[in-house]
C-alpha cells in the first residue's frame, strides 16, 4: 500500500500570463485532487514552479529589448499571485532559474554522462555569421517542409504541428536579424530514447488505470518508434552544460524542466528546515508520484522523463499522468500564443474565484476538448451554485436565525436517513476523485446537495414548526449538520465557499476531514455567524461584436506594389509659406547627399519655423509636379482625421535618407 503522494503540476513558462486553458488543463484538477487527499489526512506534497529557460523566453526578451531575467521575474510573480488568487494551493511554487535547480539538473546530467548513457554527436547546425551565434529552436524561422507554412519555427510548425529541426526548414532566416544562416558543425549530447522504448513499453503495460487519451498518445509514439533526443543546445540562456569544452551550451529546457520537480521538492524541505526529507518522496517505494499536465506535455511526462528517471536509476517513476485535453473559449482555442484567452489575473478581479473553479471543474477537458463560455459561467452560478448549494445553506441558516434565535437548535434523535444518503454520496465522490474523474466528482457533489434540498422540502419545517417545535428543531439541526458536511464535501472544488460556510456555522476547522461527512459535528446551542449570500445572481452583459472594418478587395495591394513606393526620411532645412495660399508650405529637404523641394498642404497645422530641423518621412520617388506653379518633387507623410493633422515622424533619431519600410 502506498502511503505518500508527490503531486506535480506542469511548470508554466514564465513568459506569459496564465489563462483558463492552463487552469483547466493541469492546475485545477491537481489542486482538487490534493485538497481531497489532504482532507483524507494523506501525506501529500504539491509541487510547481515557473519554467524559466528556453528560447521562447529569450525571444520575448529580445522583442521587448529587456533581459530574460526581467521577463521571468515579471511573469513568475504575476503567475504565482494568480495561482494564489484562484486558490491553487501548492506547497511550493519554485522557479528553474534558482541555483538549486541548476545544480540539481547538472548533477542529473552528469550522473547519466558518467554512466556513459549519453550520446555525443557532431552535427550540422544553423549558424548566423551576423548574429555570431547558432540558431537553435525558435531562433530560426522558415518554410515548413511538410505543409509549406512560411513562418514555421525551428522546433515546430505551428500550422501543421510537425516537430521540426532547424535544418529541415526551407529558406531559414534568423529571428534576431533576418540573416540567412550558414551551416556549421557543433557537438551536442543526445539522450538515447530509442533504446528505452522496450522498457517504457513494458512499464506502460502495467499502467492499466491510466486514462485512455494518455495511453493512446504513447502507443502512437511507440508505433512510430521513439527517436534519440538532443538534450543540449548552443544557447546562452539556460542551465550550463557542466563539462569543460562545452562553453556556450546549455541543457535543453525540456530535459531540465521536469528535473525542476526534484529541485522544488528539495527547496520545499529546506524551507521547512528538514532538508533531507525530499529523499523520502523521490526515493520512497511507498510514494505515488502523479504528474498533472495538459496533453501537449504527454510525451515528456509519460515517456521522456520516465526514461530519464529509469536511466538515473535512483528515483521513483510516476504512478499516473492524468493529462487533460484542451479547453476552448466560446468555440476557439484558449491558447496564449493566440492571445485570446481569458487571463486568470483578470477574471479573479471581476468574479468569485470559486465560480470560475466550479465552471471549469464541471466541464474539464478530461477525455476530449471542452468549451468555456460566459453563458455557461452565468448558468453555473445562477442555476447550480446559487440555486442548489447557496439555496440550501441560506434557507437553513435563515430558518435557524428567524425561528431558533440564531442558534443551532437541540436535536433529540441520533440519526436520520439523510445522513446515510450524504455519507454514501461522499463515497461516490471519493471514488471519482481517486480515479481522476473530477467532472463526475462535481456532479456527484451537487447530487448530495440536491438530496439535502429535497430533505428540507420533504420535511416542510415551515409547517412542522407550527405543530411541533421540537420536531422542527430536529430537522433544522439535521440541516445545519448537513451544511457542515457540505462545507467539507465542496472544499476541494470550492475552498473559499467552504470557509464562508464554516463562518456562518461558527464552526472551526479543527477535525475538518472527509470522514466527517454525514456525521453529527456541530454542537447544539452554538450561536450562528452572519449569513451571507454565497452566490449573488450574475448577469453578464455580452459585448456585441463590433462590425469588422474591412478594406475593400479592390483596394488591396501586394508587397511588390508596396516595395515600389520609396519611403525615406528627410531633414527639413528651410521652410516658407507659399504666397497667396492658406494651405501650402514650401520645404527644402536634405535626403542624404541630395537636396529636394516639396510643397505640402500643411500650413493650417504647422508654421514654417516649426518645420525646420524636423526629420520627416517622404515619398521619395513621386514624379515631379507643380502646385500653384511651384515644383514639388515628393510628398510628405501625415496622418489626418476629423480635421486634425499630424506629421508622421520617426520615433527616435535617425539620419536623413533612411529607408522606411
Ligand atoms: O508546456 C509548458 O508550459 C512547459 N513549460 C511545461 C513544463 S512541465 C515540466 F516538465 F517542467
Ligand atoms: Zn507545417
Amino acid at each position: 500500500m502506498k502511503n505518500k503522494y508527490l503531486v506535480t503540476a506542469a511548470l508554466p513558462y514564465a513568459n506569459g500570463y496564465l489563462h483558463l486553458g492552463h487552469i483547466a488543463g493541469a492546475y485545477l484538477p491537481a489542486d482538487i485532487y490534493v485538497r481531497f487527499k489532504r482532507l483524507n489526512n494523506e501525506d501529500i506534497i504539491f509541487i510547481c514552479g515557473s519554467d524559466e529557460h528556453g528560447t521562447a523566453i529569450e525571444i520575448s526578451a529580445m522583442k521587448e529589448k529587456v533581459t530574460p531575467k526581467e521577463i521571468i521575474d515579471r511573469f513568475h510573480f504575476a503567475n504565482k499571485e494568480a495561482f494564489e488568487k484562484i486558490g491553487i494551493a501548492f506547497d511550493i511554487y519554485s522557479r528553474t532559474s534558482n541555483e538549486i535547480h541548476h545544480k540539481t539538473s547538472q548533477d542529473f546530467f552528469l550522473n547519466l554522462y558518467d554512466k556513459g548513457i549519453l550520446l555525443q554527436k557532431t552535427e550540422k547546425q544553423l549558424y548566423s555569421e551576423k548574429d555570431k551565434r547558432f540558431l537553435a529552436d525558435r531562433f530560426v524561422e522558415g518554410t515548413c517542409p511538410i505543409c509549406g507554412y512560411e513562418e514555421a519555427r525551428g522546433d515546430q510548425c505551428e500550422s501543421c504541428g510537425s516537430n521540426l529541426s532547424p535544418l529541415e526548414l526551407k529558406n531559414p532566416k534568423s529571428k534576431i536579424s533576418g540573416d540567412t544562416p550558414v551551416i556549421k558543425e557543433s557537438k551536442n549530447f543526445y539522450f538515447p530514447l530509442e533504446k528505452f522504448q522496450p522498457k517504457l513499453e513494458a512499464w506502460l503495460k502495467t499502467k492499466t488505470n491510466w486514462k485512455s487519451n494518455v495511453k493512446n498518445y504513447c502507443e502512437g509514439w511507440f508505433k512510430t518508434g521513439l527517436k534519440d533526443r538532443a538534450i543540449t543546445r548552443d544557447l546562452d540562456w539556460g542551465v550550463k552544460v557542466p563539462l569543460k569544452d562545452y562553453d556556450g551550451k546549455v541543457i535543453y529546457v525540456w530535459f531540465e524542466a521536469p528535473i525542476g520537480y526534484i529541485s522544488a521538492t528539495k527547496e520545499l524541505f529546506i524551507e521547512r528546515n528538514i532538508p533531507d526529507k525530499w529523499k523520502e518522496y523521490w526515493f520512497g517505494k511507498d510514494v505515488s508520484m502523479i504528474h498533472f499536465i495538459g496533453k501537449d506535455n504527454i510525451i515528456f511526462h509519460a515517456l521522456v522523463f520516465p526514461a530519464m528517471l529509469m536511466a538515473h536509476g535512483e528515483f521513483i517513476l510516476p504512478e499516473n499522468v492524468p493529462a487533460n485535453e484542451f479547453l476552448n473559449l466560446e468555440g476557439g482555442k484558449l491558447s496564449k500564443s493566440k492571445g485570446h484567452g481569458i487571463l486568470v489575473k483578470d477574471i479573479v478581479k471581476d468574479f468569485n474565484p470559486d465560480v470560475v473553479r466550479y465552471t471549469l471543474a464541471s466541464n474539464l477537458p478530461e477525455n476530449k476538448d471542452a468549451d468555456f463560455s460566459w453563458d455557461d459561467f452565468q448558468t453555473k452560478n445562477n442555476n447550480e451554485l446559487a440555486a442548489i448549494l447557496g439555496n440550501f445553506i441560506n434557507r437553513t441558516t435563515v430558518f435557524a436565525k428567524t425561528k431558533f434565535d440564531n442558534k443551532i437548535p437541540e436535536r433529540n434523535t441520533n440519526s436520520d436517513e439523510i445522513f446515510d444518503i450524504i455519507k454514501n454520496q461522499s463515497k461516490v465522490v471519493a471514488e471519482c476523485m481517486d480515479n481522476y474523474r473530477f467532472r463526475d466528482a462535481v456532479n456527484e457533489t451537487m447530487n448530495a446537495l440536491r438530496a439535502a434540498n429535497k430533505y428540507f422540502n420533504d420535511s416542510e419545517p415551515w409547517k412542522v414548526i407550527k405543530e411541533d417545535k421540537e420536531k422542527c428543531a430536529n430537522i433544522i439541526n439535521n440541516c445545519l449538520q448537513i451544511c457542515y458536511s457540505a462545507a467539507v464535501m465542496i472544499s476541494p472544488i470550492l475552498p473559499y465557499t467552504s470557509e464562508k460556510i464554516l463562518k456562518v456555522l461558527n464552526a472551526d476547522k479543527n477535525n475538518f476531514s472527509w470522514d466527517k461527512i454525514g456525521e453529527i459535528n456541530l454542537l447544539s446551542g452554538t450561536e450562528l455567524g452572519d449569513n451571507e449570500i454565497l452566490f449573488p445572481q450574475l448577469e453578464i452583459k455580452k459585448e456585441e461584436p463590433k462590425e469588422e472594418v474591412k478594406i475593400p478587395e479592390e483596394d488591396m495591394i501586394d508587397i511588390d506594389y508596396f516595395r515600389k513606393i520609396k519611403l525615406r526620411t528627410a531633414k527639413v532645412i528651410e521652410c516658407e509659406a507659399v504666397p497667396k495660399s492658406k494651405k501650402l508650405l514650401k520645404l527644402q529637404l536634405q535626403v542624404g547627399e541630395r537636396k529636394k523641394q516639396i510643397v505640402a498642404g500643411i500650413a493650417e497645422h504647422y508654421k514654417p519655423e516649426d518645420m525646420v530641423g524636423k526629420t520627416i518621412v517622404i515619398v521619395d520617388n513621386l514624379k515631379k509636379t507643380k502646385l500653384m506653379g511651384i515644383e514639388s518633387e515628393g510628398m510628405l507623410l501625415a496622418a489626418k482625421k476629423d480635421g486634425k493633422l499630424a506629421l508622421v515622424l520617426p520615433e527616435k533619431e535617425i539620419p536623413d535618407d533612411g529607408d522606411v519600410s
